[in-house]
């Protein structure tokens, strides 16, 4: 074991664990001013910029344009590219002409090089050079002196860039004359006072604390100001407790992307959390446009927004004027690389940043089921208790997870002998309820030599490095550990080949994997992370790849568990630390959040936040993580929960116990009613995760994705569609008995989901609320697939027939669809096995007819029951029309005060066409 480097405090895993019994603590965090980086970005002040482009440098080849752009003082040469990307999108790249060495380039989070589309030169002048391109409706126009870049869409401006003089480049050059050794010796931590002064320390390393940061190629910043034309609404950059929108950053810190272990992180605040995509969008009624910065080191963001009512100066009045965002982006290392997501609409900038980063992978349907964790489940008795608990309390759920805790010692891919002697044995009764296991695996690895992985690891060079070249020390639950390199491919696959049943000693293909703490956590590094100067795989320092660590962990336990089924079954993994593309891989939660109301409400700005960000399989811990929730929030909690993403229970060591029956005989069947309903609704779930893999729509989306046009709502952040169909509204105030709900209108019409009342041309309604529901919407002119009753679990699900909830529109229509498969292995992408049918409601007739010709899956299942919503008068008969059938006239029940038709025991085939004539 090597000893740690300098500036390491000394701190054992079991202070760090005492650390959970506090809020932040916020002096273990860094504030924007603490950073050199920025503090050296920001003496450079809005103007005019002091780059100018070389256009006789200009060249077009292959549709890519180049050009030489200098720094009037420093004179270095940088290489600008421009591609025009299909399907409307633009990159820009900036990097050194010719740097000392190569800079970090993010490589892994784009799925394919993007397929290019040809860019033209439309016009040259002696300053300007206009850029168009063979398809997608922009001109780029790119200036000289100073160097700026618009892009135009016909003639209007969408955005400028470089146009407040804030791009940046600090060029690699040779370290100081002094050497590295003796600079180090001198700057001994001891005799540094400032916390923050770089210039005590020069430019080549920095203080945090009792920490101090080495930097193998000095300052290497990057950064760049984009001007978004005529947007005032701005999203994205998850994951924070902030509102919705972004917030202007004047007078207040930067938004921080910067993944860090945040434990008892606070509401409204704008430093980085566990996981982050450097994604941003901006809205307008005519159109939505994305920013995407792949950068993955730390990066700050700062924004200005000029609204479109200002107050004039003389009397109060105030005036309409164009609105305006400026953005500024500041990385601390890599180069320039930017996409433009044009739009126009919000879902083909979900399409646009999906095409570059993937989609959301296809989870195994168990996964939309409930999950029961705690830290921890104490041993097989006790899993056992759980598990019989739910069946009798008659609540659904699908999977029990056993965190850090089952382990030996810490040592993951291990069973504590005393706790858990028959792992094998207790899944077998899992499965044989139809459940699966869910085990905690962490990047960090207990240093002992009698500890295979640890042994294994050490022997093959697998650990990140400290900058003398030993494997870097840090401590975490198993104190002192060393940690993964998962930025290193041989690596992956070699973690990856933990996860056969033979390696994984009683492992079985129903247990999936959370990977936790890995931003990662280090309990004695500064801001509780690695050290920036540490070393991984290529060379490159931790600092340049910071934000991709627990991406690549994720990604390598994903390939493990498909690996394990030999490439057939579809994997599960939740992770903590993400970036752009973790969507791939599985889901994320918003890690330690705290028994309070105010937790529960910022999860859904949050989960919004992250959604839009391409990342739809989310959720937050159901309860709260820390703290005891009073039965009340408990409630609330899962009723929120049963409509976000990802939906699992969680509590923190030492909290008391909350299954959902602890809380009395009523809040027992009021918790049960959420779940049940989280699980009659799987149809429409699992339909809204295969739109979001194949199409890249959001799950869960704010309003103004489905309402682009509607300006009241830009701003909400306490409801949220799901899919296009479903509004939720959860209550996430105690003692609430009334609630304003939003519902957008003029021209719809919406639907109470449990009463069936019928609201047209409202904007706001007062909804009464009492403690067993929220308040749930449909949309008129959509169909709802669901489950006639509920199971155990997902997987005693699979034959019970369907219902079709059809709510009409106001011409009397509805659409919609329902996906399914074996929803567990990849047939439905290599062998077509899957089936996507539509529905569609129109002049009384219901038909259904196939969505996709590929899909080849057949199942017994049958529509038993149809909805139909804000029928207006009592129909005469109603004729089912099913070919190789006889016409047949079927019973159904009309109620007049409701205004719905209901049409039981049908017995229509899934698979096949046929039409329902209302008469
Ligand atoms: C931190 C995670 O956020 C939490 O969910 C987990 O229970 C603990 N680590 C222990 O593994």
């Amino acid at each position: 074991m090597s000893a740690p480097g300098p500036g390491v405090q000394a701190v054992s895993a079991g202070e760090g664990i005492s650390i959970l019994d506090e809020a932040v603590d916020k002096s273990k965090f860094k504030t924007c001013s603490q950073l050199s980086f920025y503090r050296r970005q920001k003496q450079l002040l809005p103007g005019k910029s002091l780059y100018r482009a070389r256009l006789d440098s200009f060249t077009l080849h292959n549709g890519i344009a180049k050009l030489q752009i200098v720094h009037e003082e420093n004179k270095v040469p940088l290489l600008v590219e421009i591609y025009g990307i299909v399907g409307n999108i633009l990159r820009l790249r900036i990097n050194e002409l010719s740097p000392l060495k190569p800079r970090y380039e993010v490589p892994d989070v784009s799925v394919t090089e993007p397929a290019l589309h040809r860019l033209t030169v439309i016009q040259e002048e002696a300053d300007v050079i206009v850029l168009g391109c063979d398809q997608g409706d922009h001109r780029v126009h790119v200036a000289a002196s100073p160097f700026q870049i618009d892009v135009l869409s016909k003639e209007d401006t969408v955005l400028r860039i470089n146009s407040l003089g804030l791009l940046y480049f600090e060029h690699l050059q040779p370290p100081p004359k002094e050497s590295r050794t003796q600079t180090e010796e001198k700057s001994d931590a001891s005799s540094i006072s400032s916390e923050t002064g770089e210039e005590d320390l020069g430019f080549w390393k920095e203080q945090f604390g009792n920490f101090i940061d080495y930097k193998a190629s000095g300052p290497s910043s990057v950064g760049l100001d984009f001007s978004l034309h005529g947007y005032e609404h701005v999203y994205g950059l998850p994951e924070r407790t902030e509102p919705l929108q972004l917030q202007s950053t004047s007078g207040s810190d930067a938004y921080r992307l910067y993944n860090l272990d945040v434990f008892g992180y606070e509401l409204q605040n704008k430093r980085g959390l566990y996981g982050l995509v450097p994604l941003l969008l901006a809205h307008k009624p005519e159109r939505t446009i994305g920013v995407f910065w792949l950068n993955a080191s730390e990066t700050l963001v700062e924004l200005s927004t000029k609204p479109a009512f200002i107050e004039a100066a003389t009397d109060m009045t105030k005036k309409r004027v164009v609105p305006e965002t400026d953005v500024r982006w500041m990385s601390e290392g890599g180069i320039i690389d930017v996409f433009l997501l044009l739009g126009p609409s919000p879902f083909d900038v979900f399409r646009q940043y999906t095409q570059l980063t993937g989609t959301q992978c296809l989870p195994p349907l168990f996964s939309l089921g409930y999950h029961q964790c705690r830290w921890n489940y104490e041993d097989e008795k006790d899993v056992k208790a759980v598990d019989a608990g739910f069946d009798d309390h008659d609540i659904p759920y699908d999977v029990i997870w056993l965190d850090i805790e089952h382990t030996e010692g810490k040592r993951y891919f291990t069973w504590d002998k005393e706790k858990f002697p028959s792992p094998k044995k207790m899944q077998e009764s899992l499965r044989s309820k139809k459940r699966k296991l869910v085990v905690i695996s962490d990047p960090h690895i207990k240093i002992d030599p009698e500890y295979p992985l640890y042994s294994q690891a050490k022997e093959r060079g697998y650990f990140v490095k400290n900058r003398q070249g030993e494997d870097f020390v840090g401590i975490c639950w198993p104190d002192s550990s060393c940690y993964l390199d998962f930025t290193n491919p041989e690596v992956r696959h070699w973690y990856s080949d933990q996860f056969t049943f033979s390696t994984y000693r009683g492992s079985t293909d129903i247990l999936f994997v959370w990977n936790d703490m890995n931003e990662p956590s280090v309990f004695n590094g500064p801001e509780l992370t690695m050290p920036k100067d540490t070393v991984h795989y290529g060379g490159w320092e931790h600092r340049d790849l910071h934000n991709l660590y627990g991406f690549y962990q994720q990604m390598a336990s994903a390939e493990g568990i498909i690996q394990r089924s030999g490439g057939i079954e579809r994997p599960f993994v939740l992770t903590r630390s993400f970036f752009a593309g973790s969507q791939r891989y599985g889901a994320v939660w918003t890690g330690d959040n705290k028994a309070e109301w105010g937790y529960l409400k910022i999860s859904i700005p949050m989960l919004l936040t992250i959604s839009i960000a391409g990342i739809s399989f989310c959720g937050a811990d159901v309860g709260g993580f820390t703290g005891n929730p009073d039965p009340e929030l408990l409630v609330r909690w899962y009723q929120a929960g049963a409509y976000q993403p990802f939906f699992r229970g969680h509590a923190i060591m030492d909290s008391k116990r909350r299954e959902p029956w602890l809380f009395g005989a009523e809040n027992t069947r009021i918790i049960r009613e959420a779940i049940r309903e989280r699980y009659a609704l799987l149809p429409y779930w699992y339909l809204l995760f295969y739109r979001a893999h194949v199409s890249a729509e959001p799950v869960m989306r704010p309003l103004w994705v489905e309402f682009p046009r509607q300006l009241e709502t830009f701003g909400i952040e306490d409801e949220y569609m799901l899919g296009n169909a479903l509004l939720v509204h959860p209550v996430t105030a105690p003692e609430v008995t009334s609630i304003d709900v939003l519902v957008p209108g003029p021209d719809e019409i919406w639907y109470n989901f449990h009463t069936f009342e019928r609201f047209v041309g409202v904007s706001t309604l007062k909804v009464p609320v009492t403690l067993d529901s929220i308040p749930v919407f449909q949309r008129g002119g959509t169909v709802v697939p669901l489950k006639t009753a509920v199971g155990k679990s997902t997987e005693w699900m699979k034959g019970i027939s369907y219902e079709l909830r059809i709510a009409l529109d106001s011409k009397g229509s509805a659409a919609g669809e329902l996906y399914t498969d074996d929803g567990q292995s990849f047939q439905y992408l290599h062998e077509d096995q899957f089936l996507y049918r539509k529905f569609t409601f129109h002049k009384n007739i219901l038909s259904s007819s196939c969505a996709d010709e590929k899909g080849r899956y057949r199942t017994e299942c049958v529509v038993e029951r149809i909805l139909i919503l804000g029928v207006r008068k009592q129909p005469a008969s109603i004729t089912t029309i099913e070919s190789g059938r006889k016409d047949r006239k079927v019973t159904f029940v009309y109620n007049p005060r409701t205004c719905v038709l209901t049409v039981e025991k049908l017995s229509l085939g899934l698979s096949a066409d046929w039409k329902i004539h209302v008469m």
